[in-house]
C-alpha cells in the first residue's frame, strides 16, 4: 500500500471524537516508529509545524526537540508566542535560535524576489542544520506535511511550472538524512485545525491565516532594510489589530501590509515628512489559485488608516489593493 495515498475509506475529520480518535492512533504509531529514539521538527508556529509539535509532545514527550527559527521575517510578537505556547505552557523541549542577523545581511541590496525566496530558504535549512549537527543521537525528522503538499508534489512531477518555489525543510544536506515522521501527511487543512484543536492548541493558532516561509521577506518588496520591515511589521499588527476587532478576521482568507520601497512627499508637524505607502491586501480564496478581494468598510479603512499613519514612523500613506488573482498574485512578490 502506498503510504503517501489517502485511502478511499479514511472519514473526513470534522468533529472532536474523529480528531480525538486519529490522535491516538497517530500516538500508537509515533511510539511504535520512533521506539526511545529522538525526533527534531522545524517548529515555524504556523498551523501544521504546530498541530505536529502538539501531537509529537503528547506521544514521545521530551524525545522531540523542537528548534524554532527566528529568521527575522516573521510577524510581531510571532516568535514570542511560540515560545509561550510550546515551551511554557506544552512544557516542549525547544531551542529558539534568533537568526535575524544572519537572514538580514545575506540579504542586503537584494531586491528580485526569487533570489530573495532562495536566500531565504537556503539560509532557513543552513541554520537548521547547523542546530540538527549540534544536537546528539537524533534519528528522525518530523514534519508538517499535509495532503495538498502530496498532491501539490505529484502534479510537479508530472511536469507542471510552480509559478513561485515554495520551501519547506526538505533538501538537508546529506549528513543529516533522517527518517520522517510526518503523522498529518493523509489531512486536509480543515482537518488538521480540527485536530489541532481537540490537541488543546489556542483557536487563534489553529485558525491562523497562512503565512508564507519566507515571511515578511516577499512583503518588504525590493531590498529588505531594517528600518522599512520594521515599519511593515508594525503596520501589519495594527491591521491584524484592527481586523480582529471588526471581526474580519475570522472571515477574510489572508490579510496584510506590502511596503514598496518607494517614498511619497507628506506633511507632519508643518514639516516636510517623506514616507512610505502602507498598501492594505484582504484575499478570500478556496484554493489559493484564484482569489477574490474582500469588501473592507470604509469606517475600518479610516481607522487603519489613521493609526498606521500616526503609530508608524515612516509611513505617511495607506492604499488599498484591489486587484483579483489572477491577474496579480496574492502575494506582491
Ligand atoms: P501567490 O502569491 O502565489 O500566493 O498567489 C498563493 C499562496 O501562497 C503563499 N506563498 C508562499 N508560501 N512560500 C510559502 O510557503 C512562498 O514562497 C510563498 N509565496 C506565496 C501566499 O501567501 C498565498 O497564501
Amino acid at each position: 500500500m502506498d503510504t503517501n495515498v489517502r485511502p478511499e475509506s479514511m472519514a473526513r475529520i470534522t468533529t472532536k471524537e474523529l480528531a480525538d480518535a486519529f490522535i491516538e492512533e497517530q500516538i500508537a504509531a509515533v511510539r511504535e516508529q520512533v521506539g526511545d529514539k529522538k525526533v527534531l521538527l522545524a517548529l515555524s508556529g504556523g498551523v501544521d509545524s504546530s498541530v505536529v509539535a502538539a501531537l509529537l509532545v503528547k506521544a514521545i514527550g521530551k524525545q522531540l526537540v523542537c528548534v524554532h527559527v527566528n529568521h527575522g521575517l516573521m510577524r510581531k510578537d510571532e516568535s514570542e508566542n511560540v515560545i509561550k505556547i510550546f515551551k511554557d505552557e506544552l512544557d516542549a523541549n525547544l531551542i529558539y535560535v534568533d537568526a535575524t542577523d544572519r537572514f538580514l545581511d545575506l540579504l542586503a541590496g537584494v531586491s528580485d524576489p526569487e533570489k530573495k525566496r532562495k536566500i531565504i530558504g537556503a539560509e532557513f535549512i543552513n541554520v537548521f542544520a547547523d542546530e540538527a549537527r549540534a544536537l546528539e543521537d537524533i534519528s528522525f525528522l518530523a514534519q508538517g506535511t499535509i495532503y495538498p503538499d502530496i498532491l501539490e508534489s505529484f502534479k510537479q512531477a508530472e511536469g507542471k511550472k510552480a509559478v513561485k518555489s515554495h520551501h519547506n525543510v526538505g533538501g538537508l544536506p546529506e549528513d543529516l538524512q533522517f527518517e520522517l515522521v510526518e503523522p498529518i501527511k493523509l489531512l486536509f487543512k480543515d482537518e488538521v485545525r480540527v485536530v489541532g484543536e481537540a490537541l488543546g492548541l489556542p483557536h487563534a493558532m489553529v485558525y491562523r491565516q497562512p503565512f508564507p516561509g519566507p515571511g515578511l521577506g516577499v512583503r518588504c518588496l525590493g531590498a529588505i532594510t531594517r528600518d522599512r520591515l520594521h515599519a511593515l511589521r508594525e503596520a501589519d499588527a495594527i491591521l491584524r489589530d484592527e481586523f480582529d476587532k471588526c471581526g474580519l478576521a475570522e472571515k477574510v482568507w489572508q490579510y496584510f501590509v506590502v511596503v514598496p520601497d518607494i517614498k511619497s512627499v507628506g506633511v507632519k508637524d508643518e514639516s516636510r515628512y517623506e514616507g512610505w505607502p502602507a498598501i492594505i491586501r484582504a484575499v478570500n480564496t478556496t484554493d489559493a489559485m484564484s482569489a477574490t478581494i474582500e469588501e473592507i468598510p470604509y469606517s475600518v479603512l479610516h481607522k487603519i488608516t489613521d493609526r498606521i499613519t500616526h503609530e508608524v514612523e515612516g509611513i505617511n500613506r495607506v492604499l488599498l489593493d484591489l486587484t483579483p488573482k489572477p491577474i496579480g498574485t496574492i502575494e506582491w512578490e
